[in-house]
């Protein structure tokens, strides 16, 4: 493992002003989407919807600085023939690759659940990095509920992102280590407090148990939130404060970035929430976006299958990402979204 070059990546990953496209749908996620724009999901219709992204040059090359794939998108080609990788690659910004298999019921732990992928993952970086990926992402779940998460589910997940991260790095890929803490459920803000920063303490502790160099890694957490289904939402001020203040106490200094997951937020709220952390300063990582649905959902219903639509969809993408990146500045303001509009 080369630390330094692997530093240096996860640094570029968090450059200030860009953010990570989480473009890593399964093809039953992505499916979803794409049921809820009426448009079918087939191998073209999948490189279509990317290869508008991937091809939206201001926002890729100004606000963008690294692309999470799934398998099929990495091995995938440009309508023209070039890989899609390259696209990514010539706009400045860097390929990263999806590496779990999802997750699966966790043996004695009802309503629980273990990420899976690590056997044979050790050859599969291996290609992964000749095609270019240079970071790699593994998400563990974790679902709040009246007697869950078990310690179980926190221990055996924490584990399984340490083995994965030790992996990456002997395979000079940086890791993306995502515990997802859900905010599906009715708990209160406190209560997402306290289960993240159980979840990140555990994740930190196998980190350390395995070797996992903290310099050369990026943290995706959940933000510390209200659940959906509980009444009380809480403030965006109150949002950042507790989050900032849980991921002081948890979180080393040594880790270059954090990058944060949207979870299910509204896109305006993912850039408030963003926004109004960054603008407490003084924090010793660089904090910033790696969303999904936040940076994708405007632009698949702007696109909605059309090829006619790509320009629009590729506005819509900008708009977001240009957001996003404000919001990395501590500079976003509500105001703005209504300009573009
Ligand atoms: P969301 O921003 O939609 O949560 O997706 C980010 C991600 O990569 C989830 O694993």
């Amino acid at each position: 493992m080369n630390l330094a070059d692997l530093n240096k990546i996860a640094l570029a990953m968090v450059a200030p002003g860009k953010g990570i496209l989480a473009a890593d749908e399964s093809s039953g996620t992505i499916k979803k989407r794409f049921d809820a724009i009426n448009v079918e999901s087939t191998e073209q219709s999948r490189r279509d919807y990317r290869e508008m992204l991937f091809r939206s040059g201001e926002a890729m090359r100004q606000y963008i600085s690294g692309v999470i794939l799934y398998d099929e998108t990495i091995w995938q080609d440009a309508a023209d023939g070039t890989p899609l990788v390259r696209l990514i690659e010539q706009s400045g910004a860097i390929p990263g690759i999806k590496v779990d298999e999802g997750t699966q019921a966790l043996p004695g732990c009802p309503g629980e659940l273990v990420t899976s992928g690590l056997d044979r993952l050790a050859e599969r970086l291996k290609k992964y990095y000749e095609r270019g990926a240079r970071f790699a992402k593994w998400r563990a779940v974790i679902d709040i509920g009246e007697h869950l998460p078990s310690m179980t589910a926190i221990h055996v997940n924490a584990h399984a992102l340490a083995r994965y991260a030790a992996l990456c790095q002997a395979a000079q890929i940086v890791p993306i280590v995502e515990p997802e803490v859900l905010m599906d459920g009715s708990h209160d803000i406190d209560r997402c407090y306290d289960v993240t920063q159980r979840v990140l303490n555990k994740t930190f502790q196998e980190l350390r148990v395995q070797r996992v160099a903290l310099e050369g890694m990026i943290l995706k957490p959940n933000m510390v939130i209200s659940g959906k289904k509980n009444a009380k939402q809480a403030s965006v001020e109150e949002v950042a404060e507790k989050t900032i203040r849980m991921l002081k106490a948890c979180v080393p200094a040594a880790v270059p970035g954090i990058a944060f997951l949207s979870g299910g937020q509204s896109d305006e709220d993912a850039s408030a929430h963003l926004s109004a952390m960054n603008g407490i300063g003084n924090l010793p990582w660089q904090l910033t976006f790696s969303y999904g649905r936040a940076l994708q959902a405007a632009p698949q219903k702007a696109w909605s299958g059309k090829a006619e639509n790509v320009v629009a969809g590729q506005r819509a993408f900008t708009h977001r990402a240009r957001m996003n990146s404000l919001a990395s500045r501590g500079e976003w303001k509500a105001d703005l979204e209504k300009k573009a509009a």
